[in-house]
C-alpha cells in the first residue's frame, strides 16, 4: 500500500538579520533516508516526539511536499510523478479544524467536499448519509458545525478524508486537544474503519496512549529516522525489562544488604518517608514469593509495566519529551 525508499527531506530557515548578524542560513535535517513499506490493512502508527519529523512524512506521503530525494508510492503510483492519482487514492486528516465551513452544516460540508472530487450529487448524498452515520453525526446532520464540539469536528474530518472512498486513511494527530473521552470515540471510529472497512491507517502521533491502543504496527522516529519498526509489545520488549517493582521498606538500606532473587536487578534506592524505596529491574521471569520471604516487613510492593516511553528511551538514548501541540495548517 505504501513504500518509501531513502526519503530526506531538509528545511533552509534563514534567521532574521540583527544588528549584530546578517541572517545566517540554517538547515533543519527533518528526514534522513526513511524507507519503510506498509501492506494493505495494516494499522500503523508513526510515533515520535515533537520535531521528530511526522508531519514531514505525511506531508510527503500525500502530496503537500516535495522530498529532497527518495522516492515514495502509494499502490505503486510514484508520489511526485503522479500526485493527482495519489490523491484520488489516500484521505488525509490534518490537526486543523479550519478545513471545514463553520457556518455550513455537517451534510452541507461533505456535499461541497464532494463535489470537489467530482462525485454526482446522488452519490454525494449517498456517501455523506452513510459517512455521518458512519462517525456516529447522522443527528447532527443539519447541525452548522461552529455549534460542534473538537471531538465533532475531528469525526467530521475523518468522514470528508473517505468521501471519496480511498483505501488508506492518513492522520496528522487525530485526538490531539481532545478529552480522555473525545480521543477514545475517535480512537473506536479509527479501529472499527479499519476492522470493518478495511481502510489502511497511517497515524502520526505522539500520544502514548493512542499509540497503545489504535495501530498494530509501530514505526518510531526520532530526528527524522526511523528507529524501530514492531508491534507495541515487540518495541516495549527492546528495553530488554519487563517491568520494574518498587517496595518500600522501613528504615535504611544499603546496596550491598539487598539479595535479590534471579530474574531481579537493584536499580537504586531512595530515601521517602523515612524508609527506603527499593527500584527494581526485571529481566526475567522471577519469584514473587521468594522476593516477599527476603523482605517481609515491606510495606508497600508495586509493579510498574514498561512502557513505550522506557522503550523510546532505550532506542534513543533520549527521553520521549513532548507537548501537545495542535498545529494550525495550510489548506
Ligand atoms: N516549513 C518548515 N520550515 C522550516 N523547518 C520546518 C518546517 N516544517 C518543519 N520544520 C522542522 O522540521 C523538523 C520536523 O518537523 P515536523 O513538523 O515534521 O515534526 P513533527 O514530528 O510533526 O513534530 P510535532 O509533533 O511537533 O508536530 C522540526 O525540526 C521542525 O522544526
Ligand atoms: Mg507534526
Amino acid at each position: 500500500m505504501i513504500e518509501c525508499e531513502a526519503l530526506t527531506k531538509t528545511y533552509t530557515v534563514r534567521e532574521k538579520p540583527s544588528f549584530f548578524s546578517r541572517g545566517v542560513e540554517r538547515k533543519i535535517a527533518a528526514l534522513r533516508e526513511v524507507s519503510f513499506s506498509i501492506s494493505a490493512g495494516e494499522m500503523v502508527g508513526l510515533l515520535g516526539p515533537n520535531g521528530a519529523g511526522k508531519t514531514t512524512l505525511l506531508k510527503i506521503l500525500s502530496t503537500l511536499l516535495v522530498p529532497d530525494s527518495g522516492r515514495a508510492a502509494i499502490e505503486g503510483v510514484d508520489v511526485l510523478r503522479f500526485p493527482r492519482m495519489v490523491r484520488q487514492k489516500i484521505g488525509l486528516v490534518l490537526p486543523s479544524e479550519r478545513s471545514l465551513y463553520w457556518k455550513l452544516t455537517a451534510q452541507e460540508n461533505l456535499q461541497l467536499f464532494a463535489g470537489l472530487y467530482n462525485l454526482s450529487s446522488r452519490k454525494a448524498c449517498e456517501r455523506s448519509e452513510f459517512l455521518l452515520k458512519t462517525v456516529g453525526l447522522s443527528e447532527f446532520a443539519h447541525v452548522p458545525v461552529e455549534k460542534f464540539s473538537t471531538g465533532m469536528r475531528k469525526q467530521l474530518m475523518i468522514a470528508r478524508a473517505l468521501l471519496h472512498e480511498p483505501r488508506l486513511l492518513i492522520l496528522d494527530e487525530p485526538s490531539s486537544g481532545l478529552d480522555v473521552q473525545g480521543k477514545r470515540e475517535i480512537w473506536s471510529l479509527l479501529k472499527d474503519l479499519a476492522t470493518q472497512q478495511g481502510v489502511t491507517l497511517l497515524l502520526a502521533t505522539h500520544d502514548m496512549e493512542e499509540a497503545e491502543t489504535v495501530p498494530e504496527r509501530l514505526l518510531i522516529i526520532h530526528q527524522g529516522k526511523i528507529r524501530a519498526d514492531g508491534s507495541p509489545s515487540e518495541i516495549k520488549a527492546l528495553s530488554g525489562n519487563h517491568g520494574w517493582l518498587f517496595i518500600d521498606l522501613p528504615g535504611t538500606y544499603s546496596e550491598n544488604r539487598v539479595k535479590l532473587p534471579k530474574g531481579l536487578f537493584l536499580d537504586s534506592i531512595q530515601s521517602v518517608d523515612g524508609g527506603s524505596r527499593l527500584c527494581i529491574r526485571i529481566s526475567s521471569s522471577y519469584d514473587l514469593p521468594q522476593l516477599l520471604r527476603i523482605f517481609p516487613d515491606a510495606t508497600r510492593v508495586e509493579r510498574r509495566e514498561v512502557s513505550l516511553a522506557d522503550a523510546f528511551l532505550t532506542i534513543t538514548g533520549e527521553r520521549f519529551e513532548d507537548t501537545d501541540t495542535v498545529e494550525e495548517e495550510e489548506i
